[in-house]
């Protein structure tokens, strides 16, 4: 599954990715892969990848990199900045847009294939 994280500088897109890696059970640390471009957490059944390519200068830079083989049957690829590689990464099933609210943050959450509306729906309820 993709799930793009969009939202402004702070918007708290390591956040959400943090805190789900901890309902994941995960305790180690978790950083922002701002200059990395991924972190990989591996669990038993799939691979949690979360990206942020904030950095990529140029969309042919993802080409370069050669992360597009992390995104198969066995991954769950969370991505920030999705924009910068606009036009090559592959489609989001989700799309979580966070923004900046009273005291706190709303995000707004939209599933862009079947798979991605199931799982929002499943969340809904
Ligand atoms: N839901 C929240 N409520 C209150 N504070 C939050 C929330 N989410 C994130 N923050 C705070 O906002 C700051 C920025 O969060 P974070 O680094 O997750 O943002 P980001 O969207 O990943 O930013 P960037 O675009 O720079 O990667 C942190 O200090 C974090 O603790
Ligand atoms: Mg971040």
């Amino acid at each position: 599954m993709t799930v793009w994280l969009t939202g402004a500088l702070g918007a708290g897109k390591t956040t959400l990715v943090r805190g789900l890696l901890r309902a994941l059970g995960y305790t180690g640390r978790v950083k922002s892969p701002t200059f990395a471009l991924v972190e990989v957490y591996p669990f038993s059944s799939f691979t949690l990848y979360h990206f942020d390519l904030y950095r990529l200068s140029d969309p042919l830079e993802w080409e370069e990199a050669g992360l597009r083989e992390y995104f198969n049957a066995r991954s769950l690829c969370l991505i920030e900045w999705p924009e910068r590689a606009a036009g090559r990464l592959p489609a989001a099933d989700v799309e979580i847009r966070l923004e900046f609210a009273a005291d706190g943050r709303q995000a707004l959450l939209q599933g862009r294939t079947e798979a991605g509306r199931a799982c929002v729906r499943g969340l809904a309820t």
